[in-house]
């Protein structure tokens, strides 16, 4: 069956104070707008456009490619907002279509499925999703007769005393045939304490034509939470931070502390994985099983197989072979590839290069723009000189080279398989196979000399 989406994400967001649309909002690093439309693929829905408005080329820019959007220009309320999909209307006539909020980033698939199932079986124009809430301050009240039939939805600031009273509230979810939508949006008029096009005026409107409108209860409240400022996006990511843990935790992963862990809800972690304190885990990171990452770490959008330590370091955009060992306080930045049972020790600093499987790096070392085949030994204090000032050159090491001790590798430059590095030599030439490459100044040795010239502390 047809199924299509509209997110509004046209509104300001005035009280986060900030230069930025408000549904960029990150939520556990997270764009709020991504958590809603990842909802909607879940969901199966074959076309979803976005309402953009304020900041619309920065919103357009984190959505997946091939997102519609529709420009609001002006903000006239969230049923003027939907007026701007007119033309995806227009395209879904006989089916279904789901409206949403980009602010509301904990919308479940689950939840809309089952709404949908209803809106079908009831044969509803519009159906509501609500949710009932101790404090339903702000929130459009969902109005029912004595029986239990929905009659409209009444804004926080139109209510009476009395209408104030329900805790029945609008999540800002919405299922409509296509065909209403069209027909309502044609008849809503701005006659209210705002001034605005309010979409829920749809319902009422659907009771006026003798169609169907019904309200689906979400039975779990906390997908309506949304934000107004920045104390309640704190309160958000920490809601989200507990759900992910918990979720993980059930999963296998061993989290004894949760202090200063925060994970991704899109990271996958294997079973037998411990988590330390101050472990942070942005984007589609993948961990695999029986690792031990942290404390004090950072790994984005990377991979890192079964069996590794990561300790106090930081990992982005890069892969790390099973078994091997990071840190303590290794930086390893963008396009890193290491092999299996790999150690990259401290102060070790890692770009847009390849580690071949046991190769070690162990301390003090700077590898940039290289190819470091297998089994290789890196002394303390190696450095690729991949920049001239002008441009970078990559440096090959081939399979089990021994790199001395601060020895410094002028790109582009090729060490062959198995060749040896006297310490504190500089590499200007290609080393052949087997060979021993040693340039370094020879030693003098004057006798007597040191005389007087430090009395010691
Ligand atoms: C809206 C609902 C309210 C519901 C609440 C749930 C209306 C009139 N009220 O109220 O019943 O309980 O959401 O959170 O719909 N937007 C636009 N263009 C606009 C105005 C809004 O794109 O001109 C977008 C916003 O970016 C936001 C969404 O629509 O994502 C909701 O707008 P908001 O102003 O937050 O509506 P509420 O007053 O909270
Ligand atoms: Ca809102």
């Amino acid at each position: 069956m047809d199924i299509s989406s509209i997110v509004l994400a046209a509104g300001d967001g005035t009280r986060m104070k900030s230069e930025h649309p408000k549904v960029l909002c990150p939520v556990l690093f997270k764009p709020m707008i991504l958590w809603v439309t990842d909802c909607l693929k879940s969901l199966g829905v074959k076309e979803s456009c976005v309402v953009v408005g304020n900041g619309a080329e920065e919103v357009a820019a984190v959505l997946p490619e091939g997102t519609r959007t529709y420009l609001q220009s002006e903000r006239r309320g969230t049923g003027h907002a939907v007026m701007m999909a007119a033309d995806l209307i227009d395209q879904h006539l006989d089916g279904d279509i789901v409206v949403l909020c980009g602010d509301a980033p904990f919308v479940s698939a689950e939840v809309l499925r089952n709404a949908l199932d209803y809106h079908r079986a009831q044969g509803a124009a519009v159906t509501v999703i609500s949710a009932s809430l101790n404090n339903p301050a702000g929130y459009g009240r969902i109005v029912r007769s004595r029986d239990g039939a929905l009659l409209a939805i009444v804004e926080e600031k139109d209510a009476d005393p009395k209408t104030k009273q329900i805790s029945e509230v609008n999540s800002g979810a919405y299922w409509f045939k296509g065909r209403f939508l069209k027909e309502a949006l044609s008849k809503l008029t701005c006659e209210n304490a705002q001034g605005e096009y309010y979409l829920t005026d749809t319902v009422k409107i659907a009771v006026e034509l003798n169609q169907k409108a019904v309200a689906f209860t979400s039975p779990d409240a906390d997908i309506i939470k949304g934000v107004n400022n920045r104390r309640q996006l704190s309160e958000l990511n920490r809601y989200a931070r507990d759900k992910v843990l918990n979720q993980l935790m059930d999963a296998g992963v061993d989290i004894p502390l949760s202090d200063g862990i925060l994970i991704s809800p899109d990271a996958q972690i294997g079973p037998d994985t411990t988590i330390l304190p101050g472990t942070i885990i942005q984007g589609k990171c993948v961990v695999g099983k029986g690792c031990v990452i942290g404390p004090d770490t950072l790994l984005e959008n990377s991979v890192v197989e079964d069996g590794c330590t990561v300790n106090s370091s930081q990992v982005h955009q890069s892969k790390i072979g099973a078994n091997s060992k990071i840190g303590p306080f290794t930086y390893i930045r963008p396009g890193c590839n290491i092999g299996e049972r790999a150690k990259i020790g401290d102060f070790v600093e890692l770009k847009n290069s390849n580690v071949g499987a046991r190769t070690s790096v162990s301390h003090l070392t700077y590898i940039g723009d290289s190819d470091f085949g297998e089994g290789i030994n890196v002394g303390c204090g190696v450095v690729t000189v991949n920049y001239d000032g002008m441009k970078k050159y990559r440096t090959t090491v081939k399979d089990g080279a021994f790199i001395g001790c601060n020895t410094n590798l002028i790109a582009p430059v090729t060490v062959e398989e198995g060749a040896y590095i006297a310490a504190g030599t500089t590499i200007t030439s290609d080393v052949p196979a087997g060979s021993l490459a040693i340039g370094r100044c020879r030693q003098e040795i004057k006798e007597h000399r040191a005389t007087g010239k430090f009395k010691g502390r």
